[in-house]
């Protein structure tokens, strides 16, 4: 009997209306055009209209995903929201996404991986129903990065937006097919280097830490370059080694939009040409937990590729803590 497996079975998003530009970030920040399209690919980036948070676009993103499947939401059984900005710090943002779909026999929970969040998420999501422990797996991909970042701080205004991501995973139909494997890491010695510093039990928010700017996102740019660059291309490599695979085989590199040139890396050191690689980042820049599912709906629904049923995909993701790794799965549509 072949193994139970799970698969992608739909995808939903949604984008802000509102568009910043490096023209808009040129007249906010000492940047210029040249210097954020050559050094990370970046035109324009989404932006919330404040207050509204993550369950508003979350909700909007699995909507979409649901109707795609023709599933109701009294069908999902477990809903997984992977962000690193919930609408509060309790209850987990998933709680309020399973009222407002009426998700009446779902359980869920928020998972923080950074960057890696989906990927982490499909993961987990992955293994509940591989094990039979649940049928029908909603997980979102969802951040609203403007409510974190500084304006004023152009080492980080200029790569990050807002947008959510969703995907429906359901036990695949087709033997062999779905999800296959995965290569996933952590290492703590990344916390220094992009992290916020304060808001947390370490350092509660007080008058000081928000007049020392410290609820903002924090990196050390090049150094976190550096080990993206590296291991994103790596955990992408390591997946094909160990399914006896190589880059002829792979229809479609699905990488993390950090930085387009550590997605190229990626791609170089797969041996995958241009064609083969989803690239987004110069419309939405980096959505954290959101770039993989905004990845995969432009292959599915907008058909941006040439993919079809049972071809091989590759997905690398690389962030905070630091967190990164791959998947790989055969092409659902
Ligand atoms: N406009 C102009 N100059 C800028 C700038 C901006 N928006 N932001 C930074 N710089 C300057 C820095 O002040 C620094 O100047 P200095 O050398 O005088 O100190 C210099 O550019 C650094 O540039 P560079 O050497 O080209 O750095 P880089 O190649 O590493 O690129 C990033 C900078 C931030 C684009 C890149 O490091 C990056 O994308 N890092 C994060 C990637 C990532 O994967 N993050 C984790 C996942 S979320």
């Amino acid at each position: 009997m072949s193994k139970r497996r799970a698969y992608i079975r739909s995808v939903g998003r949604f984008l802000p209306e509102r568009r910043l530009t490096n023209t808009d970030l040129e007249r906010m920040v000492d940047t210029n055009d040249e210097w954020i399209l050559t050094r990370t690919g970046i035109c324009e980036r989404r932006i919330l209209d404040p207050g509204l948070g993550n369950s508003f676009m979350s909700v909007r993103a699995a909507r979409e995903c649901l109707e795609r499947a023709g599933v109701s939401a009294k069908e999902v059984e477990t809903i997984i929201v992977a962000t690193v900005t919930p609408d509060r710090l309790f209850p987990a943002t998933a709680c309020v996404i399973q009222r407002e779909l009426g998700a009446k026999n779902a359980w869920g929970f928020d998972l923080n991986a950074g960057c890696c969040g989906f990927l982490f998420a499909i993961s987990t999501a992955t293994q509940m129903i591989e094990s039979g422990r649940s049928g029908k797996v909603l997980v979102i991909g969802s951040d609203v990065m403007s409510t974190i970042i500084d304006y004023a701080d152009r080492n980080t205004c200029i790569l990050f937006g807002d947008a959510a991501g969703a995907a429906l995973l359901d036990v695949c139909p087709e033997p062999d097919h779905g999800i296959l494997d995965f290569v996933l890491h952590t290492d703590g010695c990344g916390e220094d280097l992009l992290h916020m510093k304060a808001g947390g039990s370490r350092r509660p928010p007080s008058l000081e830490t928000v007049e020392n700017k410290e609820h903002y996102v924090s990196q050390e740019g090049p150094a976190v370059f550096k080990v993206a660059v590296t291991e994103m291309a790596n955990v992408a490599a390591r997946i094909l080694e160990r399914n006896g695979l190589t880059g002829s085989d792979v229809s479609l590199f699905v990488p993390h939009q950090a930085n387009l040139r550590i997605i190229d890396a990626a791609a170089r050191r797969m041996g995958i040409d241009n064609g083969r690689v989803v690239k987004n980042i110069m419309k939405f820049g980096n959505t954290t937990a959101a770039t993989l599912p905004l990845c995969l709906y432009e292959a599915a629904v907008e058909k941006n590729y040439d993919i079809k049923p049972g071809d091989y995909v590759v997905m690398a993701a690389f962030g905070a803590g630091f967190t990164w790794g791959s998947a790989l799965m055969r092409w659902w549509e």
